[in-house]
């Protein structure tokens, strides 16, 4: 069933409020949506979109990856951007749509997802803070290499099927301090594979309709089925997000001068004293 581009439907269907509030936000949980078919996420309203997207705002590769990768092995296409989404089926390529917000439509669709859950957000983490949307694409069988990403994220499976493997946030034998500081400081997301990990990770496999809420900083990877993958990413950060990444900023500069690092608990929000202290070197430019 296609639905029009000026229709938005309940994005989260009233039985799937109760599992995000549960494992909000610390855990995973599979949720549901009701946006397969939307007008806005067929192939050729999202090809149309990336045309209008400016450059940077689209990041593409082959998508015939190994889980553990580094960012500058990472392998381009060759393609143009609206090639690589007309020839998606058989590419083998890999490809997000970054700030899709910023396009009118589908900023409505983000407001609108968020809207719902926001009371059950704000009782947790306060308000949502820096909202943004996403779209992945992907060629049947790509890979997306292990890796973890600085907001809470709900992902909407929209066409074809995936495997992701998610991993717990905070587990230091998976992403060392070190990784996190350098994270923060604008390293790339891509995290240091060990197959010994894979005991730690749990498969959730998303057909359209299934929708995954991510924690920040769990490192997961993706395998995609055996057809092209649409994804509707959405994110938003909170206090508690922005304490913990300016935390870690600011245990890489004591790391620097060879002091002692701040310990960063369960809700760095509330640690006002470091938080204070960090703000101050921001400030004088440490
Ligand atoms: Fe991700």
């Amino acid at each position: 069933m296609t639905i029009q581009a000026d229709i938005i439907p309940q994005v989260f269907p009233d039985t799937t409020r109760a599992l995000f509030e549960q494992a909000y936000p610390d855990a995973h949980v599979r949720l549901g949506h009701n946006l397969s078919g939307h007008a806005l996420l067929t192939r050729e309203a999202l090809a149309a979109l990336a045309e209008r997207l400016p450059n940077d705002r689209v990041e593409y590769n082959r998508g015939d990856l190994p889980i553990g990768i580094r960012p500058e092995d990472t392998p381009a296409n060759g393609l143009s951007v609206s090639d690589t989404i007309r020839s998606i089926d058989d590419n083998g390529s890999w490809m997000v749509l970054k700030n899709i917000e910023r396009d009118h439509g589908y900023r409505s669709l983000l407001e609108s997802a968020l809207t719902e859950i926001a009371p059950l957000v704000e009782a947790q983490t306060g308000p949502m803070l820096h909202m943004e949307a996403f779209i992945f694409l992907s060629s049947p069988n790509s890979v997306t290499p292990f890796h973890m990403d600085p907001e809470h994220n709900i992902l909407l499976q929209i066409e074809g099927e995936k495997t992701m493997t998610v991993f717990p946030p905070g587990d230091e034998a998976l992403v060392p301090p070190r990784q996190s500081e350098s994270f923060h400081g604008g390293s790339h997301r891509n995290l240091a594979w060990n197959d010994a990990f894979l005991a730690k990770g749990t498969k959730v496999h998303l057909t359209p309709g299934d929708a995954l809420l991510v924690p920040v900083k769990a490192p997961h990877f993706v395998q995609n089925g055996p057809s092209v993958s649409i994804s509707f990413s959405i994110t938003w950060r909170s206090k508690r997000s922005v304490a913990e990444g300016e935390l870690h900023s600011l245990n890489a500069t004591l790391r620097r001068w060879s002091l002692p690092l701040v310990s960063i608990g369960k809700a760095p929000e509330r640690q006002a004293l470091a938080r204070l202290f960090y703000r101050i070197m921001r400030k004088l430019g440490v």
